[in-house]
């Protein structure tokens, strides 16, 4: 049963009991009405309290029903909402711990609203590419303002319920028991004769309300460019000042509609079942016990073991930092104070909150100072040599349970695991640079790591506000696996007639935040080498194209060394076309003989985006990653992917596999078409008119 009804004294109690968090889906929306109905029928009740079981007043509309069928079957949440503000007999909404979207709505639609104190308060539809679709536009500017209606409408921001005491959404809030004080305000309202006051039929008063709008159409513009749902929310605001409350709701609804239909909408939605799905294992039940985590360990406080570092302290958790010379230890600390003191003098931490974090570390060079850890963290050299040394120390040190973790970028981890007595309690922990910054982490599962190794690990990165993902054990996991492919693909364009600018210019326009060069020019080129050198060895078949590391033997490995794919001024990170590289590049198409070609930028963004996919297909084959969102929730969150397009395996199904398949046979068939084999399974689902999502 979706919803529950009890009366209590002469008011009616209708409860949303839809967990996880009371969505408004058919059978809810349904038990409302009823609930309503019956609650008009019985003599007995003069009011009406509306409120949610468990974690929530209401998370909102049902997203798994949108473009659906159930989602425009009635009652739809307009049509209950409408029956609720029309009721004969006030309600009051109790709300507690989550009114957001369509919840939120549905409050505004009853005639009191009674809050407890800590109640996240929103209206987030822009966040899924969407407007608040069932009055949300209309009714919350008439009851708290425009502007701080707009302002909440376009951000999606949360905004705690003590914070909006004032703000004239809530009659009253509840210091105790939220039920008992929604039952005396319903039963204080009861014996008051009608009408009760609604929402519609108050004036949205503001002394600008157009230079207002504006001002708002201004900021959209340059925030979300590719997102048309924030100049939706203001329109459908305008709508409402302009021109009243009922044709306001029909211009509202008209363009919720059409938002939802939207690729942009689809692919944020994606993405926010995408994190959530993230989190499930497959073979790991939820309720797999984990272990307690309450003092970290870190060895090494270089670039990565610093900022790594940081994520635990900013979480709460002490950190032991290991390192091997004091110099190097000071170092890291330093580094990881000034990082702090950047945050500071950006007013977004106090000097109190400095001291507490920095006091959370404690710095050592003794690994016996590591015996209380319940995890430690390796971030050391990248060597098989150093990483033995470290996790045989680990071994013979750390307490019994301890886990304990790699952030090896492209060592196997179970050769890692072997060098200890405990593979079970090793895993991969590959935080992406900067560490303090990046929401990404990717959980290596070795063969023998335990669930509750896994477990306890994804539900650490959610206290430390990572996306996890889970990653088997593959050469580069589930992210540089891919992207080897992209730059493999770039190269070999550099070789057949494109130039660096080309081709980050075409694949920015596509969404990228940077194109392969700018940012292999920021990452230090000298990085790719060193691995490139070592899969000439490993994989002496694989066919490269050399371009790259004839730039590395001149020198040019970047910003840092004031040049690479690009000239730079020193001080300064603009990048600027060189005319030394472009001359390096034709030279060496000459040299291998290739006939330089003009190379559209469709040809350039197609083969660096299907090279991801066609390489995140044969990772899903191989089980390397259990599901297609775990891709695309990598790329989204470590690589720059555009999130409008929602990750690689989610554009090639909007592109359609079959044209995917199509245009990788074609890449296959010109010079350097021998990286093309595509992946069964795009032919396979091509074959059968399905996505990888479908
Ligand atoms: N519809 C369907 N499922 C939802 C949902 C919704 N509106 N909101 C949350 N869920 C699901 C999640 O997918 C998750 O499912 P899972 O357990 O199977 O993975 C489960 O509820 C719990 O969610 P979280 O893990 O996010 O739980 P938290 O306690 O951390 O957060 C929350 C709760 C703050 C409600 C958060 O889930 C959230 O922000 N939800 C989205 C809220 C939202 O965007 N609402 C607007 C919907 S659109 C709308 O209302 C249109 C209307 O204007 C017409
Ligand atoms: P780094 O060179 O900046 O830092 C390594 C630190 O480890 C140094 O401070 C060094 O003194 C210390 N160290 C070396 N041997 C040690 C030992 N036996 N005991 C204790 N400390 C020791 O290297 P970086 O970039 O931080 O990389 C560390 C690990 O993180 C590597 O495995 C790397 O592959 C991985 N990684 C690096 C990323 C990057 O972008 N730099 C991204 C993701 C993973």
């Amino acid at each position: 049963m979706a919803v529950d009804y009890t009366t209590r004294d002469g008011v009616a109690v209708i409860t949303l009991n839809n967990p996880p968090v009371n969505g408004l889906g058919h059978s809810t929306r349904q038990g409302i009405v009823e609930g309503l109905d019956r609650a008009a029928q019985d003599p007995s009740v003069r009011a009406i309290v509306l409120t949610g079981a468990g974690k929530a007043f209401s998370g909102g509309a049902d997203i798994t029903e949108f473009n659906t069928p159930k989602a425009l079957q009635e009652p739809m949440l307009g049509t209950v909402i409408k029956a609720v503000e029309n009721s004969a007999k006030p309600v009051v909404a109790a709300i507690h711990s989550v009114a957001m979207g369509g919840g939120l709505e549905l409050a505004l639609g009853a005639h009191y609203r009674v809050a407890a104190p800590g109640a996240q308060i929103a209206l987030p539809e822009v966040k899924l590419g969407l407007l608040p679709g069932a009055g949300g536009t209309q009714r919350l500017p008439r009851a708290i303002g425009l502007e701080a209606a707009l302002n909440m409408i376009v951000s999606g921001a949360t905004v705690k319920s003590e914070q909006l005491a004032q703000s004239g959404l809530f009659d009253e809030m509840a210091d105790g028991d939220l039920l008992e004080a929604a039952l005396a305000c319903a039963r204080k309202v009861g014996e008051q004769a009608g009408p009760h006051p609604k929402l519609r039929e108050r004036k949205i008063e503001h002394p600008n309300a157009a230079g207002f709008i504006q001002f708002a159409r201004n900021t959209v513009a340059s925030m979300a460019k590719q997102f048309p749902a924030p100049h939706k929310c203001i329109d459908a605001v305008e709508a409402g000042v302009k021109q009243g409350f009922e044709k306001g709701l029909a211009f509202e609804r008209e363009c919720f509609l059409a938002l939802v239909q939207t690729p942009e909408s689809r692919a944020l939605r994606h993405a926010f079942f995408g994190e959530r799905a993230a989190s499930k294992i497959p073979d790991v039940p939820s309720d797999t016990p984990t272990r307690e985590i309450r003092q970290v360990a870190v060895i090494g406080a270089g670039t990565m073991g610093g900022g790594i570092a940081m994520n635990f302290v900013n979480a709460g958790l002490p950190v032991t930092l290991l390192e091997t010379k004091q110099d190097a230890l000071d170092r890291g600390l330093a580094t990881i104070r000034k990082n702090y003191e950047n945050t500071l003098k950006k007013g977004k931490l106090t000097q109190e909150a400095l001291d507490g974090r920095m006091a959370l570390i404690r710095p050592t060079l003794s690994y016996d100072d590591l015996n209380d850890a319940d995890l430690i963290v390796e971030a050391v050299f990248e060597e098989l040599g150093v990483k033995e040394q470290v996790f045989k120390k680990l071994d013979e040190v750390a307490k019994p349970g301890a886990i304990l973790a790699s952030n090896t970028s492209t060592l196997d981890l179970n050769r890692i695991a072997a060098f200890t007595k405990r593979p079970q309690d090793v895993v991969g922990m590959h935080f992406f640079s900067p560490a303090n910054v990046m929401k990404l982490l990717e959980v290596v599962r070795g063969s023998e790591t335990s669930k509750d190794v896994l477990a306890t690990v994804m539900k650490l990165a959610k206290k430390i506000r990572k996306t996890a993902v889970v990653s088997g054990v593959c050469d580069g996991f589930i992210g540089n696996r891919m992207v080897e492919q992209y730059i493999r693909q770039a190269l070999f364009m550099l070789e057949e007639g494109a130039l660096p600018q080309q081709v980050d210019r075409a694949i920015e326009k596509f969404g990228f935040a940077m194109g392969p060069f700018r940012m292999s020019d920021l990452a230090g080129n000298d990085i790719g080498w060193a691995i490139r050198k070592r899969r000439y060895q490993e994989h002496p078949d694989l066919h490269y194209s050399k371009i790259a590391d004839r730039l590395c033997e001149t020198g040019r490995f970047g910003q840092k060394t004031g040049g690479g794919w690009y000239d730079y001024k020193p001080g300064d990170r603009t990048a600027h076309p060189s005319k030394l590289v472009d001359e390096m590049i034709v030279g060496y198409s000459n040299e291998v003989g290739a006939t330089r070609r003009k190379i559209a930028d469709e040809e350039i963004v197609e083969r660096l985006v299907f090279a991801l996919v066609n390489e995140g297909a044969k990772i899903l084959e191989e089980g390397i990653a259990s599901k297609p969102s775990d891709i695309d929730m990598v790329y989204l969150t470590g690589y720059g992917f555009p999130l409008w397009r929602g990750g690689p395996m989610l554009y090639a199904d909007a592109v359609g596999l079959y044209n995917v398949e199509r245009s990788i046979r074609r890449y296959a068939s010109q010079a350097n078409g021998d990286g093309w084999q595509p992946a069964k399974t795009i032919a396979e689902l091509a074959a059968q008119g399905r996505g990888f999502n479908s």
